[in-house]
């Protein structure tokens, strides 16, 4: 019996190894490994020398909008950028327009993102203000909760340690992990210079916030995950609560690679929450993903916003940029140039992102596990927003230089994207909602 695909002699990673095989792929999931002249029978094969195979990323926060804010991104652009990105499965944030607080909601963005996805999608739900009126009919779609503990997104609610033990409380009865924002400034705070906004967003803003969450956390053992780790004292924090396994912590990209300072920041190019740090924070966090473990998983937090939003004067622009399309060739630049192991890499996107949220059957390349694929060259290129499929394009990493290059991604089986090329879709490939074991 022939199988549906073969990736025939691309560059597998195999104990942080490169090695040269065949990956064969059936109804959707992964059929087996095999050495060159050895495959089996195929309804296609892709040539893949010279490629690496790699389990598709696995980017568990992202902002895709659509709905009221479908002019900053919707699910089609959004999921089309996570597909030429190598990402295979998003995992979409609850804070859009209108938030996902409600069952009717979420079927909204559940009907959305099925129509229009490329890629797997997954949903978060925030937690209302009146914890007791949560809806819990959305906990079999929703992948967990989570909360913007700081001002404006709080929305008046206010995060002290008996609110964020009842967010807790609610996450362990639904066996749900609860991320959260780390920034304890509150609604008094608001800048009237980028100076103020540097400090009310400050480091110690962020590890009081996390202090603040793990003290709540000891009564229950609830899991908690800390988004967007920015700084090396919360880095250093995280690791002194390691042997708390119910603990994870997730770091960007551009939190480990741009320090604040190479920016003007006369506008909003590089304005995002946390906002970017010292190049002392950002070398201790390429430490704490290496050889600390602190940090469970890369995301790429894209935050996209429209033009006009972001090229407006630092104070008045929108926090956020778009990452999709650079998480990929970012990571793995770190790789070839040897400041990340292969091992780190492929833990941080892909199956610790799937173990963090206990995606099933993602996350790894293995007999029987679903064919998310990406097929990745060694390539020397420059980041340019506006080959962006997001509606996004200003990028703070316009004109860096990479050395990987997304050619081929494949969702549950289906060549979604090829050099350039969407091949099926809008709607047809991937999972809506991506549901937990
Ligand atoms: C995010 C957004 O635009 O939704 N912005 C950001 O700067 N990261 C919100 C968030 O992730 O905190
Ligand atoms: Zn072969
Ligand atoms: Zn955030
Ligand atoms: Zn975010």
């Amino acid at each position: 019996m022939a199988v549906d695909l073969v990736l025939s002699d691309g560059i597998l990673i195999v104990n942080d190894r490169e090695t040269v095989q065949s990956l064969a792929i059936d109804r959707g999931k992964i059929q087996g490994f095999y050495k060159h002249g050895k495959e089996p029978a195929s309804r296609k094969t892709l040539d893949c020398r010279g490629l690496y195979i790699l389990p598709g990323l696995i980017d568990i926060h992202v902002h895709l909008r659509d709905l009221n804010q479908s002019y900053k991104e919707d699910y089609e652009s959004g999921t089309m950028a996570a597909a030429a990105g190598g990402i295979t499965t998003v995992v979409d944030m609850p804070n859009s327009d209108p938030p996902v607080l409600s069952r009717e909601v979420l079927d909204r963005k559940i009907k959305s993102a099925t129509s229009k996805r490329y890629v797997n999608v997954g949903f978060y739900s925030g937690i209302p203000k009146d914890i007791k009126s949560f809806d819990t009919s959305m906990v079999p779609d929703i992948l967990g909760l989570k909360v913007y503990p700081h001002s404006p997104l709080a929305k008046g609610t206010i995060y002290d340690s008996k609110r964020i033990r009842a967010c807790l409380g609610l996450a362990r009865r639904h066996n749900l992990p609860l991320l959260f924002h780390p920034d304890s400034s509150d609604k008094t705070d608001i800048a009237t210079s980028k100076e103020e906004f540097f400090l009310i967003h400050s480091c110690e803003s962020e590890i009081k916030s996390l202090q603040m969450f793990l003290d709540a956390k000891v009564e229950y053992e609830a899991k908690l995950h800390v988004c967007h780790v920015s700084c090396a004292a919360t880095a250093r924090l995280i690791i002194e609560h390691r042997a708390e396994h119910t603990l994870t912590a997730e770091v960007t990209p551009h939190h480990m690679l741009l320090s604040g300072g190479d920016f003007p920041h006369s506008d909003g190019h590089a304005k995002m929450l946390p906002p970017l740090r010292s190049p002392y924070d950002t070398k201790m966090l390429a430490q704490a993903l290496c050889q600390k473990c602190a940090i469970d998983c890369v995301v790429s937090d894209h935050a996209p916003h429209s033009n006009n939003e972001k090229t407006a004067p630092f104070l008045e622009a929108a926090s956020g940029i778009p990452g999709l399309e650079t998480m990929l060739p970012l990571m793995l630049t770190e790789v070839f140039e040897g400041r990340i192991s292969w091992i780190d890499f492929l833990r941080c996107c892909c199956s610790g992102p799937a173990a963090i949220l206990g995606i099933p059957n993602k996350g790894i390349l293995a007999e029987g596990y679903d064919a998310d694929i990406v097929l990745v060259r060694r390539q020397e290129r420059y980041i340019t927003g506006t080959e962006f499929y997001s509606k996004a394009k200003i990028t703070p990493f316009e004109g860096r230089h990479v050395l990987a290059k997304p050619i081929t991604t494949i969702v549950g089986g289906e060549i979604v994207y090829h050099e350039g090329a969407f091949n099926v879709g809008p709607g047809i490939a991937g999972r809506v909602p991506i549901r937990k074991i």
